[in-house]
């Protein structure tokens, strides 16, 4: 017979000794039952004489005893204890849990996927380099995308939108698809390993408030103070439609400082990054005045026709949210960031941090920037609309 494997072979050495030892164990039993030895009356143990009390009732029951007294007493302290530490344990196992998730996290971002080559250590921001083709793959230009600051990020999405953005990335952008869904090299417990990380890297919301906060005393310290003074009187508002507003003439300053911000934080406070076409990596407009792609999200000029104040408004301080209609017939789109409230807010029985109320702008910062874009079509430094003619190739991204 020939054995294909070892495997097969050792258990055939095995089944030859069971078989040997079965036969030598039927063979020996036949044997010894043979000869009688003599009669049950006399060999049961259980029908002789019994022990007497006094060698019952010895130091080998004693010790029985007593060794029986001390193990039930240690039980009965023992039990109650664990019983008392089983929560701590409990929790303490929720937070290894926790931990080992952050720690494969990091190891995720520093080392297996290498976020950090592009969006920095603890999660900063960065620059990544990028060729951008035309329509037809032919090469236009080599390009510093901004990769933006994800230490502020679960203050602009939910939990399930960062998720979203992991698994299928920003087409036409240097961010690829990482999960499963998307078609990328992560699986579903690993994108939630990052996202466990990207947690511990929330900065508070007034260091939050410092980085734009200098973004414009630096370039205006006038409309700063005039910024500082609104925001005091809009604290502790309870609802953000009804604040208190800077002057439209500072509107008009601030929501242009704001929404074109790619200095800090590598844009991530800001609009144009996905709005305008080449803003992500500081040519604005150019170098095809303005295109379709070359941004993730749409072009805003004209948006005022479309939507009321208000509902623009609400549109950017909350977000959009998948499956939800916007205006008169805009799907949302998951990936539109909300800017004033907190979308992880309250959500801590879903398993979620609590950050607190505050998002990443205040309510007057909001409406500045909703002023100055519903204006954008009578500013001078947005070139008119170039689409549809033979010089205005649309981008397709490509690595
Ligand atoms: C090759 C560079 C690169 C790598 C690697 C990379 N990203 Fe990105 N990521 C970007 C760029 C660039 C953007 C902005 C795209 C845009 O302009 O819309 C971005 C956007 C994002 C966003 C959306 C943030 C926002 O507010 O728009 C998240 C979240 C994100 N990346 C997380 C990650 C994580 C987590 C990893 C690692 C698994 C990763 N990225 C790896 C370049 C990169
Ligand atoms: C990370 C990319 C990103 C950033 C940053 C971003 N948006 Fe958007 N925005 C989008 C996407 C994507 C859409 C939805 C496009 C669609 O599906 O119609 C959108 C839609 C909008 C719309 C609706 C447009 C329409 O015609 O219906 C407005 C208004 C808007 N964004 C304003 C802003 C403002 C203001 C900011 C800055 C405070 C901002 N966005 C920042 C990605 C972004």
């Amino acid at each position: 017979m020939i054995l294909a494997t070892t495997q097969q072979a050792f258990g055939m050495v095995l089944l030859a000794i069971v078989l040997v030892g079965a036969v030598v164990w039927i063979a020996f039993n036949l044997r010894s039952s043979r000869d009688e030895i003599g009669s049950e009356i006399e060999l049961a143990s259980n029908r002789g004489k019994g022990i007497s009390d006094e060698e019952l009732e010895g130091k080998r029951l004693n010790t029985a005893l007593f060794s029986a007294a001390g193990l039930l007493a240690i039980i009965a302290v023992a039990l109650p204890l664990y019983w008392l530490g089983e929560p701590g344990r409990q929790d303490g196992a929720v937070d290894t849990f926790q931990e080992i998730f952050e720690e494969r996290g990091q190891r995720l971002y520093e080392e297996g996927a290498q976020c950090v080559n592009c969006h920095a250590n603890g999660a900063v921001g960065g620059v990544t380099s990028y060729i951008v083709n035309d329509e037809n793959g032919v090469f236009v230009s080599e390009v510093n995308w901004n990769a933006p600051a994800l230490n502020n990020l679960l203050y602009r999405y939910s939990e399930e939108e960062v998720r979203y953005i992991l698994n299928y990335g920003r087409p036409g952008t240097p961010m690829a698809a990482w999960g499963g869904p998307g078609g990328g090299p992560l699986t579903t417990q690993q994108i939630d390993e990052i996202i466990a990380y990207l947690w511990t890297l929330q900065l508070s919301p007034d260091a939050m408030r410092e980085e734009v906060d200098g973004l414009v005393k630096g370039i205006d310290e006038e409309l700063f103070d005039s910024m500082k003074a609104v925001d005091k009187s809009n604290e502790g508002l309870a609802d953000a439609e009804s604040a208190n507003r800077l002057s439209r003439a500072d509107e008009l300053k601030l929501g242009e400082i704001l929404f074109n911000n790619q200095e800090v934080a590598a844009g991530s406070y800001s609009c144009a990054r996905c709005h305008v076409a080449g803003a992500a990596y500081g040519q604005a407009w150019q170098p095809f005045a303005r295109l379709e792609y070359g941004a993730f999200g749409p072009d805003l000029s004209g948006v005022e026709s479309q939507a009321t104040e208000q509902q623009h408004f609400d549109l950017v301080w909350r977000g959009m949210e998948e499956g939800q209609v916007y205006f008169s017939r805009k799907q949302g789109n998951p990936q539109m960031p909300g800017f004033g409230a907190n979308p992880n807010t309250g959500q801590s029985d879903a398993g979620v941090p609590d950050l607190g109320p505050d998002g990443m702008l205040t309510p007057a910062q909001v409406w500045s920037i909703v002023t100055y874009e519903r204006n954008m079509s009578n500013d001078s430094t947005v070139k008119s609309p170039v689409a549809g003619t033979s010089d205005s190739p649309t981008f397709s991204g490509n690595e």
